[in-house]
Order: structure tokens, then C-alpha cells, then sequence
């Protein structure tokens, strides 16, 4: 499988982590301890812009509250958020999470649906390594590959699903136009997979970003689903521009 570029720093996620648990080492855990904010010193062959990425991690409070519920990610809160005020997740329910990795929703959707091992009812993708989890089938594919659909299928052993969750993002360039299309083009695969797999009355949400393509998509999705809509839950960064949109009632 070929590595991703990543986003932030070029370093993946591991690097990132690792860098993140340095800086939180070497910060004053006093400070943290009394509600001050962490300062991260910048460091030789450190970018500034990796420094301040740091020094928001540290400062984040669900990143904090992540860690100290063990949480494998802070996205996990995102999907609680929605989940509370758009009722997503049911016991009972199919799912397939696109961009699964870590696994925060994941767990969440195991903790609300209930992980059952000898019929398991989440298959989750992604092409970055996820350690196993109790209740989930995991395939680790690029879902652009032209196979991947059919691998997810099979997985769910030919049952429709009741919900395709994706929080997958196109790794940058740095080229706006570039960017923005492929991220398009990832959220319009994941749509057309969602209306193909999903049962009537079934849900699709997915992570999209501003920008002008979406009309089109939004358009088409009105055509397969009941209503559609864009949220953004408070765990999602205020200053990003990324929403999640939500898709429900499918039309079948
Ligand atoms: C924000 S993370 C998902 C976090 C996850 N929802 C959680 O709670 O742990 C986005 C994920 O999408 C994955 N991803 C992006 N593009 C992908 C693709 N084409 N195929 C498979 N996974 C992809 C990335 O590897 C990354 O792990």
C-alpha cells in the first residue's frame, strides 16, 4: 500500500503524536493543571506553524477530554454531538464508516449500537492502520480503489446498511483548486456508494468543506433523500471550514 502525504507538518500521524506527547512532556503540567495554558516552546528544525498547531492540541479541550476518557480520537466527540441533536445512531443499526481511523466513531457507534462479534454491524475503512476492534469489520483500502466497493459488500456480507458515516478528507496539496477538487470528488464517491448500499429510510453522513461544487451535490442527494442538511458540531473547529452534511430518509 502506498503512505499518504499527510496534512500537517508531513510527518503522519504517528510523528504527530509522538511530537505531541514531547511537547506535552516537556510543558508545564503545572500550569495545565491550574486551567493555564500550555506554552510550546519552539524548537530547533520545529516550523512555527507545527509549533502553534502543538500549542492548540495542548490547549484543545477535546483533545484533553479525549485523552482522559481514552478516547481513540478527539473526532469521536463530533460524531456524539451529532448524534445527540440529529438522532444517527440507533441500536440495531448497519453501518459503514469511510475514513475510519483511529476508530473514534467507530467506538462511539459500538457503544450506542452495541458490539456484537458473531454478526458484526459496522465495516469501516481506511488505508491507514486501525487497531482491531471488538464488533467491527476492518479493511485497510484506499477507498478510491476501484475495488473497494465491492470489498465493503462482501464484508457486510450483502446486507444493506442503515448508515454510511464518512469523515474521510483528501490529503492537500497546498493547491486550493486542486484540493478543493478532490475533496469533492471523495465526498461524491461516497455518496454514490451510500445511495447503493443504503436500505430506504437509510442515513448518509459525510464531511464536506465550503465551496462551490456542494450545490451540485446537495441537489443530487435532494433527489435521493427525505432532507438534507449541513451541520457543524461544536468539536468542529470554528475556524475550519469543514461541516458535516446529512443526508436522511433515503428514498431507495
Ligand atoms: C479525520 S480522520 C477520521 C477519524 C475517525 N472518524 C475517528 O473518529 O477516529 C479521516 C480519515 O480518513 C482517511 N481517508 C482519507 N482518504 C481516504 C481514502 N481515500 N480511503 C480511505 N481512507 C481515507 C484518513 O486516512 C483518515 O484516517
Amino acid at each position: 500500500m502506498s503512505k499518504k502525504p499527510s496534512k500537517v507538518g508531513g510527518g503522519g500521524k504517528k510523528a504527530r503524536g509522538k511530537a505531541i506527547a514531547k511537547a506535552a512532556g516537556k510543558a508545564n503540567s503545572k500550569a495545565s493543571d491550574r486551567g493555564l495554558k500550555t506554552r510550546v516552546k519552539t524548537a530547533k528544525g520545529r516550523k512555527i506553524s507545527s509549533t502553534l498547531w502543538l500549542q492548540r492540541q495542548l490547549n484543545d479541550p477535546y483533545v484533553l477530554r479525549a485523552k482522559k476518557e481514552g478516547r481513540r480520537s478527539r473526532a469521536a466527540f463530533k460524531l456524539i454531538e451529532l448524534n445527540e441533536k440529529h438522532n444517527i445512531l440507533r441500536p440495531g443499526m448497519r453501518v459503514v464508516d469511510l475514513g475510519c481511523a483511529p476508530g473514534g466513531w467507530c467506538e462511539v457507534a459500538t457503544e450506542i449500537m452495541g458490539a456484537d462479534e458473531d454478526d458484526p454491524k459496522i465495516v469501516g475503512i481506511d488505508y491507514l492502520e486501525m487497531e482491531q476492534m471488538p464488533g467491527v469489520i476492518f479493511l485497510q483500502k484506499d477507498f478510491n480503489d476501484d475495488d473497494a466497493p465491492d470489498m465493503l459488500i462482501e464484508a457486510l456480507g450483502g446486507h444493506k446498511v442503515d448508515l454510511v458515516l464518512s469523515d474521510m478528507a483528501a490529503p492537500t496539496t497546498g493547491h486550493k483548486a486542486t484540493d478543493h477538487l478532490r475533496i469533492m470528488a471523495l465526498v461524491e464517491l461516497a455518496s454514490d456508494f451510500a445511495i447503493q448500499i443504503l436500505k430506504p429510510e437509510g442515513a448518509f453522513v459525510a464531511k464536506v468543506f465550503q465551496g462551490g461544487t456542494e450545490n451540485e451535490l446537495l441537489a443530487h442527494l435532494k433527489r435521493h433523500f427525505k432532507s438534507t442538511f449541513h451541520a457543524k458540531p461544536p468539536a468542529s473547529r470554528q475556524d475550519s471550514s469543514e461541516s458535516y452534511l446529512i443526508a436522511k430518509g433515503f428514498k431507495g
